[in-house]
């Protein structure tokens, strides 16, 4: 039996895989839209365990499963025995042994690592406290669609340098793309992401120069799932940083912006531009599903 191939980071695929899997999620896109759906998940089942809540994840996860011909399974960890204290991978062999594929959001990215080594099928991570790389595939397509290819662009990444964050730093030196950091001291990406990044990324504190000629602003929630407890402080802290009408007039002409959501408005993005009737933030939480598609069938399908 081959090994699986497994989507824990973005540095799984190589960046011709990249290119490819945004093509055929664009070709996919456009064939549903046409009432064509592809059937290439016929008989196919995915399991989803979710340690942690979610709405696009799991909705774009089981629908395009259910519009390739496939089904999915919604596992909470809570409900399942993992939440009792069966090891990881002990379910990791028994689960892998029934399904196709595996989709797993938790909290340590080890656990996503450990479940990988013991499955037999193709294992995704849907996020992790480190990396959230379906988002990433889910923001180039809509980047491409928008704007053309990233090459050479610059993404200004605004606020706490957390998991998303990190996987745009995977992103800009898979596909060779500057990303400019603008947090303050204390929020900065992991450090060794940074070194292995730094041809591609760098840190600015002031907003202000941070976000100048960029092509795409990018922001996210300044407490992610786990940090509830530091809200009002990272609050205080990440203020400045808030992406808002002020920083984009000094980003390139037609920069675009996004945000992964959840929003929270009038925190780490303004209510006008989350309201704004050109952004594309709603065009990329739909592309979640197209992604995500692309992605299965490369590995599954090879
Ligand atoms: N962006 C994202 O992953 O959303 P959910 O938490 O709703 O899945
Ligand atoms: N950084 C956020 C992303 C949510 C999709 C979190 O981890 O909660």
């Amino acid at each position: 039996m081959t090994a699986p191939r497994h989507f824990l980071t973005l540095m799984d695929l190589s960046a011709d895989e990249i290119r490819l899997l945004i093509d055929r999620a664009i070709e996919l896109k456009a064939q549903w839209r046409a009432g064509n759906p592809q059937r290439s998940m016929e008989g196919k089942v995915l399991a989803m365990i979710f340690t942690k809540a979610s709405t696009r994840t799991r909705v774009s996860f089981e629908a395009g499963m259910a519009q390739l011909g496939g089904s999915a399974l919604f596992l909470s960890g809570q409900d399942t025995q993992l939440g009792r204290g069966e090891p990881i991978e002990d379910t990791a062999r028994v689960i892998s042994s029934m399904v196709d594929i595996v989709m797993i959001r938790t909290f340590a990215h080890a656990d996503v690592e450990t479940f990988a080594q013991h499955s037999r099928v193709p294992v995704i991570n849907g996020l992790t406290d480190d990396y959230h790389p379906c988002q990433i595939l889910a923001d180039l397509q809509t980047f491409f669609e928008v704007r053309g290819d990233i090459q050479g662009k610059t993404v200004c990444w605004l606020g706490d340098g957390n998991n998303v964050c990190h996987s745009w730093m995977n992103a800009a030196r898979q596909l060779d793309f500057e990303v400019v950091v603008a947090c303050p001291e204390g929020y900065d990406p992991d450090p060794t992401l940074l070194g292995a990044c730094c041809q591609w990324v760098r840190i600015e504190r002031d907003p202000t120069r941070a976000v100048q000629g960029a092509d795409l602003l990018v922001t996210d929630v300044w407490a992610s799932m786990g940090q509830e407890a530091e809200q009002n402080q990272r609050a205080a802290n990440l203020a400045p940083y808030q992406l808002n009408r002020s920083l984009l007039d000094l980003a390139a002409p037609d920069a675009l912006y996004m945000h992964c959501l959840p929003a929270h408005r009038g925190e780490e993005i303004s209510a006008e531009l989350m309201d704004a009737p050109d952004n594309v933030i709603w065009q990329e939480a739909e592309n979640r599903l197209h992604a995500q598609k692309a992605l299965m069938e490369l590995l599954i399908g090879g």
